[in-house]
């Protein structure tokens, strides 16, 4: 690698003229000048902005200079919220509900003239097993994590339409690549977002939108706090009412500024580069859930403990 870059370094210069970029060290260090206001007459909407990544996401971003107007269903959290977010706004919103999430984006149009940034982090996330029908949660997981995200996506479309720019950065999931137990109907609804973030890019290639799928693997939120279902918590080895991730050790657990990180990198690259899919997880993330997966004490992948019916017969 090293040595690939030591030789192409030559060449460097000649690309970046040929781009009509200038040099490419002279706009390295201009970024690092401007790191903190990048974002500086931007405004965007966060959803999700009350709690955990969507809140580290929106200080995040006010710090780059955008105006942020924080979405979510509970105007209370959001107030308290807004504290830490300097110039942002406060919007309650069920992005569920598609009258609503129309309402708040004229409301924003109306006050600002423009949305340059959406990032859709509201969502929901159930422990289920399909056995025990909590269709309560099944709905709402696939009215909040899918007709939510697209809801929110249609009503700020035609706006970033006309203006001819704008960024979408949809929050799924690693679930929306790797299928876990217990969340058949999560994974699901994450793969949907996964599918249809690729559909909106499609849809909007040339028209200078750009579109990003975050994928996040575990992170330290308060995401599964309102989960029931024990006896899937107990599969799996969720403590109902914790932090996600607590009692794991330090690379096996995100923190929600480990996103926002990502988030801010993604919106701040120059408009011509496409950040299309970012799949960020702890570094020591197994593939799949170890519990199901049958990870053997070595740590070593294994179908048989997984099953326990090594020695069954084929069908
Ligand atoms: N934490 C993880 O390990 C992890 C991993 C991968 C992906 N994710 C995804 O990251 C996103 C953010 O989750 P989080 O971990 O930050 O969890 P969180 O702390 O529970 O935040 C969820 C946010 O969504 C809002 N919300 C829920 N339903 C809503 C609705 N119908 N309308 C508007 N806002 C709604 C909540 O606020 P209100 O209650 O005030 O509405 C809250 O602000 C989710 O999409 C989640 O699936 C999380």
């Amino acid at each position: 690698m090293l040595q690939l870059m030591r030789r192409s370094q030559p060449y460097l210069p000649r690309l970046t003229e040929a781009a009509g970029v200038g040099s490419w060290h002279c706009q390295a260090r201009k970024f690092s000048v401007d790191a903190e206001l990048r974002l500086q007459g931007k405004v965007g909407i966060v959803t999700g902005a009350s709690s955990g990544i969507g809140f580290v996401t929106a200080k995040a971003l006010a710090k780059e200079g955008m105006t942020v107007i924080m979405v979510s269903r509970s105007m209370q959290k959001l107030e308290a919220a807004k504290e830490e977010v300097p110039g942002s706004v406060c919007m309650a919103c069920d992005v569920a509900n598609g009258a609503s999430v129309h309402a708040m984006v004229g409301q924003i149009l109306k006050k600002f003239g423009q949305i340059d940034i959406v990032t859709n982090c509201a969502g929901v996330m159930y422990f289920t097993l399909m056995r025990n029908l909590l269709y309560d949660q099944w709905k709402q997981t696939i009215d909040t994590n899918c007709t939510g995200i697209v809801n929110v996506c249609g009503a700020v479309l035609p706006h970033m339409l006309s203006s001819k720019r704008g960024h979408i950065v949809n929050v799924s999931s690693d679930a929306a690549r790797q299928v876990f137990p217990a969340l058949a109907v999560y994974n699901a609804s994450k793969a949907f977002v996964n599918i249809f973030s690729k559909g909106l890019r499609a849809e909007c290639v040339g028209t200078g939108i750009r579109v990003t799928d975050v994928m996040p693997g575990d992170t330290a939120t308060n995401l599964v706090m309102q989960n029931t279902d024990s006896e899937a918590a107990e599969k799996v080895g969720v403590q109902i009412g914790e932090v996600v991730g607590k009692g794991f050790d330090r690379g096996s657990v995100l923190d929600p500024e480990d996103i926002a990180n990502a988030i801010v990198y993604a919106v701040t690259l120059p408009g011509h580069v496409g950040l299309h899919e970012i799949l960020i997880e702890p570094r020591d993330q197994m593939f799949g859930d170890p519990t199901a997966m049958g990870v053997t004490p070595e740590g070593m992948y294994s179908p048989q403990v997984a099953t326990g019916r090594s020695n069954d017969p084929p069908l």
